[in-house]
């Protein structure tokens, strides 16, 4: 496989086009980028990449959100909201009850849809239109359904979602419903959702938009550029470790290619790389089974649990970019349970920062390897938090404070208030100098 860190620029084949071309990840085989519409390999059926003969390095990039990045990516201009530029939190008391040397939190959930997805879709939806399509679709646990409604309809194209019924959190088919796609509620997991989105796509029924999409990556990788551009810009240096949570595993699979094209570029020392380190929850982690067992494939799992519904998935179909992603960074991956991941969506909550379950499992994940001896406490870390907390307002109320009745009366309120030992009155009393 031609996936390890290489410091090797890639060279044009003859169908490239303004020197980008799309390549099979396993037997090598080269196809120009847009003169069909195509997912995987037509020989062998394996996952494809979008392959440069020119790699940029720090210099050429320009501007904000992922179109700074635009010498990085197919185009310079796209279907955009715009997406990108998001914040990297500090977080002093979660470092500190963590325990490494220094903890961000990149969060993915301040993305105009609420999730890292736009990132992917402002370049695949552009393709979209390139290749002439009318009509997009694709399988979801929630997040890639909503970001597709939006970015179809800023396109104008007509979108179509199939989501897991009764596992797809409420804030994501709000947005689906409202951005104008039609939902097809199947009776059926998300792996199941996408083998049929799959079929529909191979019969030429709609234009496929899941992360099996290579050009969605593309998008994906601006995660990473962000990360190490911004952290070296406050450190001086790059993070050791980039955890994150994975479902399919695009974006462990995106950041490892932002990382190699740069080493590539000769923009990043391969000592620098960060070493990508995934998690899952514990219900639904194929891809930890994987690297446990040092395996060369993911085994899928036919039945999956977890309150984080946006990684409920068995059949990781990234895997193949992933593993070796993981592997050769020397990162890992572990398993999380949804309390650790409930714990931790409550410490992020009380740094201000507020993230659906998924998002909070990287942090859960941080702190159990931490603990396991895994992760050393002097390690420079970033957590990815990668959807919004109004994404899954169930999760949240589960997880936050119960609403209190009071009656209509201050005297009664107050009454109220002082039945209760929260402290919180008495440091506003002080302040208010009463
Ligand atoms: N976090 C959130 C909030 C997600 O929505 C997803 C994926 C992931 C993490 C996993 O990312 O697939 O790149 O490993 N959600 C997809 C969806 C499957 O349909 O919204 P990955």
């Amino acid at each position: 496989m031609s996936l390890e860190l290489s410091t090797e620029a890639p060279e044009a084949p003859e169908n490239a086009v303004d020197g980008m071309w799309l390549e099979c990840i396993e037997c090598g085989e080269t196809f120009a980028p847009f003169e069909a519409v195509r997912y995987t390999c037509d020989d062998c059926d394996s996952l494809l990449e979008v392959r440069y003969s020119n790699l940029p390095t720090w210099d050429d990039f320009d501007g904000d959100g992922v179109w700074r990045y635009s010498a990085a990516l197919p185009f310079d201009d796209a279907v955009s909201i715009p997406e990108g530029s998001t914040p990297l939190h500090y977080v002093p008391r979660l470092e500190k009850g963590v325990g490494v040397n220094r903890l961000r939190i990149k969060h993915e959930g301040m993305n105009p849809t609420g999730s890292f997805k736009d990132r992917g879709m402002t370049v695949g939806v552009t393709v979209a239109r390139e290749l002439g399509v009318d009509r997009l679709a694709c399988a979801s646990t929630g997040n890639t359904s909503a970001a597709l409604a939006a970015y179809g309809s800023r396109a104008g194209l007509e979108t179509l979602v199939l989501l897991p019924e009764g596992k797809v959190a409420a804030g994501k088919i709000a947005q689906a419903a409202l951005h104008d796609a039609r939902i097809l509620e199947v009776d059926g997991n998300f792996d199941e959702c996408l083998d049929i989105v799959q079929e529909l796509a191979a019969r030429g029924e709609a234009y496929l938009l899941n992360s099996l999409n290579p050009f969605r990556l593309e998008g994906q990788k601006t995660i990473g550029l962000e990360i190490l551009e911004e952290f070296r810009q406050d450190h001086g240096r790059y993070p050791d470790r980039i955890v994150l949570p994975v479902g399919n595993a695009g974006n462990t699979a995106a950041l490892y290619k932002a990382f190699r094209e740069l080493v590539q570029a000769g923009a990043l020392h391969p000592r620098d790389v960060p070493k990508l380190t995934g998690v899952q929850a514990e219900g639904a982690a194929p891809m930890v089974e994987a690297i446990e067992n040092d395996a060369d494939e993911v085994r899928r799992w036919e039945e999956v649990e977890t309150k984080a519904t946006a990684i409920r998935i068995g059949n990781p179909v990234n895997a193949p970019k992933a593993l070796p992603g993981i592997r050769e960074t020397n990162g890992t991956a572990v398993a999380v349970s949804d309390d650790a991941i409930t714990s931790a969506q409550r410490a992020l909550a009380k740094e201000g920062i507020g993230v659906e379950p998924a998002s909070a499992a990287s942090v859960a994940g941080l702190q159990k390897l931490v603990n396991r001896g895994v992760v050393d406490e002097d390690e420079d870390v970033v957590c990815l938090t990668t959807g919004h907390l109004l994404k899954d307002p169930d999760a949240a109320f589960e997880a936050g404070n119960e609403p209190e009745p009071v009656p209509n009366d201050t005297d009664e309120v107050l009454s109220h208030l002082e039945g209760q030992s929260t402290g919180r009155g008495g440091i506003l009393k002080r302040l208010l100098g009463r």
